[in-house]
């Protein structure tokens, strides 16, 4: 069958859908992004009903350029040294500018505002060619693995939302969500940039939110980045015979085997993870055991998502 939910190469037919206030979902280094105008009420009531995402959960937007996350949030001179990683895979927590014409349900009543310039040079094209700010959660049901690749969204959503297709994700994991409490660097989230990348670069302190603290990303659920099979991590000697997620030398397995990096690079992993999960879901795998993950540098972050995907939203 054509699919004709999948856009290639032409950035203007997705920018003319989002400046008439359709959805789009659009590549960036670390995610495919569900899309909509970030001015446009209706159409970020129409991200959360489509995600079945809930309501108090706000959604990061995705800026051009400087001058565009300017005209929303407000700097300090400690956000203006994070946001030396831009283009990248940091989103910056920053008080929200009151003059702005971005939809208040975006920030879900938040005085502050989440931003990001997408490294991915497809999605900034794209909020170039509209002109405006996206928001952009990733492109899945709520709770379920963000999808890396545009087969991932189109089949996520049943081929409801159109895709700009970028090919598979560079980082394959989310953004590094940083806050600021007066002159201390929050970290919400674990993501593709690692927290000892932000340290050494800037030689300041990254300090880890803790969970239910005031400062907190209202999306960190203990529930998330869920694929359908079950999951048993730090599994060296795998006993199931289902699938195992390896990562570096791999045992003997007589099930699936995929092995997140053959040579044990965590970078590698990061982009794996996603779409392993996902590939073992397509399969029918019921038990994934997943092998040992450095806690260090990306390993953070992917043992972040792990001990999400552990657990079951119903139980
Ligand atoms: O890499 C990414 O960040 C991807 C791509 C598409 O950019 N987007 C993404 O969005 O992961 P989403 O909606 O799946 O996750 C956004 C997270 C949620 O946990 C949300 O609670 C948090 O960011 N967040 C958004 N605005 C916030 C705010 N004002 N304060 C605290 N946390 C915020
Ligand atoms: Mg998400």
């Amino acid at each position: 069958m054509k699919n004709i939910s999948i856009i290639q190469n032409n950035i203007e037919q997705a920018a003319e859908l989002l400046r008439s206030g359709k959805l789009l979902a659009f590549p960036t280094e670390t995610v495919y992004g569900l899309g909509a105008d970030a001015t446009n009420d209706d159409a970020i009531l129409a991200i959360y009903q489509t995600k079945n995402r809930p309501r108090f959960n706000p959604l990061i937007v995705h800026c051009a350029d400087f001058d565009m996350a300017k005209s929303l949030v407000e700097f300090s001179p400690l956000a203006v040294k994070l946001a030396k990683f831009w283009p990248g895979p940091l989103s910056l927590v920053l008080p929200l500018k009151q003059s702005t014409n971005i939809s208040s349900i975006v920030s879900a009543g938040l005085k502050t505002l989440a931003v990001r310039i997408p490294a991915h040079p497809i999605a900034r094209s794209l909020i170039k060619a509209v002109g405006k700010p996206l928001a952009a959660p990733s492109a899945n049901p709520s709770g379920e693995l963000s999808p890396t690749s545009a087969n991932q969204v189109i089949k996520a959503f049943s081929k409801k939302v159109p895709v700009l297709d970028g090919g598979a994700c560079e980082a394959g994991l989310e953004s590094t969500i940083i806050a600021f409490d007066k002159d201390k660097i929050i970290q919400l989230r674990a993501g593709a940039i690692a927290r000892d990348e932000i340290e050494k670069a800037l030689g300041l302190e990254v300090i880890v939110a803790q969970e239910g603290s005031a400062i907190s990303a209202p999306g960190m659920l203990k529930s998330h980045y869920s694929p359908r099979a079950q999951l048993k991590l730090n599994i060296t000697k795998p006993m199931g015979q289902d699938a195992y997620l390896a990562f570096g030398k791999a045992p003997e397995f007589s099930g699936t085997l995929l092995n997140l990096s053959p040579k044990g690079d965590i970078k590698q992993a990061a982009k794996n993870l996603f779409a392993y999960l996902y590939q073992l879901d397509e399969l029918g795998v019921k038990n994934i055991e997943v092998a040992p993950i450095p806690n260090e540098g990306l390993g953070e972050a992917i043992n972040d998502r792990l001990k999400r995907a552990c657990v079951k939203p119903n139980l």
